[in-house]
C-alpha cells in the first residue's frame, strides 16, 4: 500500500483495506458527515466496515459551506453526546472535508478526524495541507485554520462515483501539479488521462505534498500552487449566477491558459512552450465559453483575492515547467488582454 506515513495519507484500490482501520478502534462514539451527493453515492460503500455511527447531513453545494452547516454538525455533536474521544469521517468533495474538518477542530477545542475524499478533485488537492474553513460574508474561506487530520483514505474505487465532468474537474489540479513538476510528468499525465491508477493519484498528491512540507502555513513557495487560480476563480465565483456554472477544474484550465498567456508576457517565457500546452489543454478539456462574462467583472474579483497586497495584483507564474515564480505583481492591461486571448481562442 502506497502512503504518505508523515500524515497517514493512505492510497488504496478497493474499500476492503477499511475493515482493517476501524476494527478495535478506540473512539467512543464515530460520526459520519455527508451531503445528498455522498448519502446517495458514497455511502453504502463505506458503511458495512465501520460497526456504529451516528450520521451528520448538510446541503451540498459551496453556498453552504458556511457557518449553518456547521451549527447543523456542531449541534448534531452536542445532541449525540460526542466527548473529546469521539471521531468525525467526513466522506465528500472538497466542501465536506473543509467543513468537516473546522467542525471537527474546534469542537471541544478538536476532536480527530478522518478524511475520505470522493471527487478527483479532493483526492489530489483537499486531502492535504491541512487547509480547513468556510466561507463568511461571500468571501471564500474567510474562517478556517490550518490544521491535519488523523488520517486521510484514499480509495481508487470512488472514481467510479463520479461524471466526466466531476472527473475531468480533478484532473484539471493534476495537470496543474504535473506543470509544476516537470516535462516528463506532463507528458505522461496526458497519456494516462483515462486509464489512472493509484499510484498515478500518488504521485499527483506527492508534487503537492513536497512543496507544503516546505511552506505549510502559505507565507511563500505554497502560493505556487495558486497557478491558474487567480482568474480560475474569479471565473468560478462568477459562473455561480450563470446558465452554464462551471465546474472547478473547468475554471481552473481557463485560468491556467490566461496565466499561461500572462508569464510569456511577464516573464518571458518561452511561446512555443506556451503554444503547446495551451493546444494540449484545450485538446483535452474542450474549449469553456466565456464571452458573456465581463472583464470588469472578473477583475474586480480578482482585486479581492487573498494574494494581493499593497494593492497590487499578484500572481503565480510559470518560468518553466517546473519553474515558478510567486508574488508576481501583474498590470491590469495584461490581465485583460489574457482574458481577452482566451475568449478568442475558439
Ligand atoms: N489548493 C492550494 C493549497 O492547498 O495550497
Amino acid at each position: 500500500m502506497l502512503e504518505i506515513s508523515e500524515l497517514n495519507v493512505y492510497f488504496i484500490d478497493d474499500f476492503n483495506y477499511l475493515k482493517f482501520f476501524f476494527k478495535n478502534n478506540k473512539y467512543s462514539k464515530i460520526f459520519i458527515l455527508v451531503d445528498k451527493n455522498t448519502n446517495k453515492y458514497c455511502l453504502h460503500l463505506i458503511e458495512k466496515y465501520i460497526n456504529e455511527f451516528k450520521l451528520i447531513k448538510i446541503k451540498d453545494g459551496e453556498e453552504n459551506k458556511n457557518i449553518d452547516s456547521c451549527n447543523i454538525i456542531w449541534n448534531n455533536l452536542i445532541k449525540n453526546n460526542a466527548d473529546r474521544k469521539s471521531l468525525l469521517i467526513n466522506l465528500g468533495g472538497g466542501i465536506i472535508t473543509d467543513i468537516g474538518s473546522f467542525c471537527a477542530s474546534t469542537y471541544k477545542r478538536g476532536i480527530d478526524f478522518i478524511n475520505i475524499p470522493t471527487t478527483l478533485l479532493a483526492q489530489v488537492d483537499a486531502s492535504i495541507g491541512g487547509k480547513c474553513g468556510i466561507n463568511f460574508k461571500n468571501i471564500k474561506n474567510s474562517i478556517g485554520l490550518f490544521v491535519n487530520p488523523r488520517c486521510v483514505f484514499i480509495i481508487k474505487d470512488f472514481l467510479q462515483t463520479l461524471s466526466k465532468r466531476e472527473y475531468n474537474s480533478g484532473f484539471a489540479e493534476m495537470i496543474k501539479h504535473s506543470l509544476l513538476k516537470s516535462k516528463n510528468d506532463f507528458e505522461d499525465l496526458l497519456i494516462k488521462y483515462s486509464n489512472l491508477t493509484i499510484v498515478d493519484i500518488y504521485n499527483s498528491v506527492k508534487i503537492k505534498y513536497e512543496i507544503v512540507k516546505k511552506d505549510y502555513k502559505e507565507n511563500g513557495l505554497r502560493k505556487i500552487l495558486n497557478f491558474g487560480h487567480t482568474i480560475g476563480h474569479a471565473i468560478e465565483t462568477l459562473s455561480i449566477n450563470k446558465k452554464n456554472r462551471l465546474l472547478h477544474g473547468e475554471a481552473l484550465i481557463i485560468g491556467i491558459i490566461c496565466e499561461l498567456y500572462i508569464s510569456h508576457k511577464v516573464l518571458d517565457t518561452d511561446i512555443n512552450l506556451i503554444n503547446y500546452i495551451i493546444y494540449k489543454l484545450i485538446k483535452m478539456f474542450g474549449y469553456f465559453d466565456i464571452n458573456s462574462y465581463s472583464i470588469k467583472e472578473i477583475l474586480e474579483i480578482i482585486k479581492n483575492d487573498k494574494k494581493n497586497f499593497y494593492e497590487n495584483i499578484n500572481f503565480s507564474l510559470m518560468k518553466d515547467i517546473g519553474n515558478f515564480a510567486y508574488d508576481i505583481n501583474v498590470p491590469e492591461k495584461i490581465i485583460k488582454e489574457s482574458i481577452n486571448y482566451y475568449k478568442n481562442l475558439n
